[in-house]
């Protein structure tokens, strides 16, 4: 018997196999040959909503969800938030390795010269109702955009490959800026080149009638420190999104269109903007153990807590608190940010949280700097998005250059009728 396998017996009836271990996993294809009688199919491993399935080898991002450690290619999250910049870490992101001045350049250069959009996507964006939400919008538009670029289809071809990801990297912000103008019937503000990524999609967003507009500094700091500590976050359901699109060949603007609808699911992205709902709701300071005894009795949720993989404080969360303060000496201090810390410290006393390690997430703390950087709610799963694009495509490209992988298509357990005859109308209950 190796030393470095698993060796499972089938107590039903008796047979033993080995399995090897590599990486601390194991493959469950041997288990299907434990069968009870021939016309068995054989032993599959069951898992709903893979909470112990690896269904990848990765590269790109690692997290120690007990220790609350998060790393991009090695890197620790706060020294890139601290000394980094988005574009930056989304080229580590794609490529494996920081880029030098040579790369960064390039690459800023190429993101900068395609953040225009075709008019006719402008024309998609113009058709939505006043009130339609940005994550629908954002979510059409990015499928729409397959129709203009038909060459996206070849997905082996690595130089097609790149100029996808610097149109997808350097239109969405402008996508989404434009989503947010629709909304409030403004002109559209188009792409500054002069500007730095950050900067100028807070130039599409909130320009008026000046003739250039001037970037505070903090808030385009702060807009790029976002980005980055929403940039990547290894198999979580956006990106299984986009790694299950993507593993049928589709191309990359529908795979994202496909991981940004995930992304704006309450439980996922959508998170941020429950938040501030969840915060007025509550109303006060006084209110809030009122709040916290229907979270327990499993009435409501505490939005912008808990996650599947960190069983300890999301770094992320940590980093945002520090920038509020930062945004928040700009824009002045935004209320709800009392009521948040005053819940997190009641929460983080309680057993009920205590014994679920369920502490704050990245979105507990984001969508209050949103909100003072004069953000509506209804566009806070799209700032999430952007940021997350370079972490999609990474995780695309990765999928799509590693020989192992297929056509994602996991297996059922049927429970359903066994074969029985079709009854007629007349004869139904
Ligand atoms: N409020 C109250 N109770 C919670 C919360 C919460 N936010 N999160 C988990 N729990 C409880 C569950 O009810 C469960 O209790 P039980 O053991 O008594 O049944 C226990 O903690 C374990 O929770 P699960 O639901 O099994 O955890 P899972 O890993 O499936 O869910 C999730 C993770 C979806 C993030 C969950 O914690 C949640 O719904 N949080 C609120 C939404 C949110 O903030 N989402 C953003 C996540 S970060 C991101 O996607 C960017």
């Amino acid at each position: 018997m190796g030393a470095n396998t698993l060796t499972v017996t089938d107590n039903r009836t008796g047979k033993t196999i080995e399995i090897p271990i590599e990486n601390d996993t194991f493959d469950p294809m041997p288990v299907r040959q434990m069968k009870v009688n021939a016309d068995d199919f054989g032993m599959m491993s069951y898992d709903p909503s893979y909470r112990n399935t690896a269904s990848c080898k990765s590269k790109i991002t690692f997290i120690d969800g007990d220790k609350g450690i998060l790393l991009y290619r090695g890197y620790p999250i706060e020294q890139l938030a601290e000394k980094s910049t988005y574009l930056e870490v989304a080229y580590l992101l794609l490529f494996g390795e920081l880029p030098n001045k040579k790369q960064l350049d390039d690459w800023v250069f190429q993101i900068t010269h395609h953040r225009m959009i075709h008019e006719t996507i402008r024309g998609f964006i113009d058709g939505f109702h006043h009130d339609a939400h940005p994550m629908g919008m954002l979510i059409s538009s990015l499928a729409a955009m397959s129709t203009f670029y038909p060459e996206a289809k070849q997905i082996h071809d690595p130089e097609v490959r790149k100029m996808q990801i610097y149109r997808l990297i350097a239109k969405i912000p402008t996508l989404a800026a434009f989503s947010y103008r629709h909304s409030f019937g403004l002109p559209y503000s188009y792409p500054d080149d002069e500007l730095s990524y950050a900067g100028n999609f807070l130039n599409m967003l909130f320009k008026m009638n000046e003739l250039k507009y001037k970037v505070n500094p903090v808030l385009e700091k702060a807009m790029d420190v976002l980005f980055i500590l929403h940039a990547d976050h290894e198999q979580n359901c956006s990106s299984t999104t986009m790694r299950t699109v993507g593993s049928a060949h589709a191309d990359p603007y529908s795979s994202m269109a496909a991981a940004a609808a995930a992304l704006y699911g309450p439980l996922h992205g959508g998170a941020n903007e429950e938040v501030l709902r969840m915060l007025r709701q509550i109303g006060s300071k006084d209110k809030i153990p009122e709040y916290i005894k229907r979270v327990k009795a499993g009435e409501v949720l505490l939005m912008g807590f808990g996650h599947r993989v960190y069983k300890n404080y999301d770094p992320r969360a940590k980093i945002i608190k520090n920038i509020a303060e930062q945004v928040f000496e700009v824009t002045g201090k935004n209320p709800l940010l009392e009521m948040a810390i005053e819940l997190e410290r009641i929460a983080l006393q309680d057993d009920y949280f205590v014994k679920r390690k369920l502490y704050p997430n990245v979105d507990f703390y984001s969508g209050i700097i949103y909100e003072a950087m004069k953000f509506p709610a209804e566009i806070f799963t799209v700032l999430f998005a952007i940021g997350r694009t370079s972490g999609w495509l990474a995780q695309w490209q990765e999928l799509l250059t590693d020989p192992e992988q297929k056509i994602s298509r996991p297996r059922q357990v049927y429970l359903g009728p066994s074969t029985r005859d079709f009854v007629p109308m007349d004869k139904r209950k």
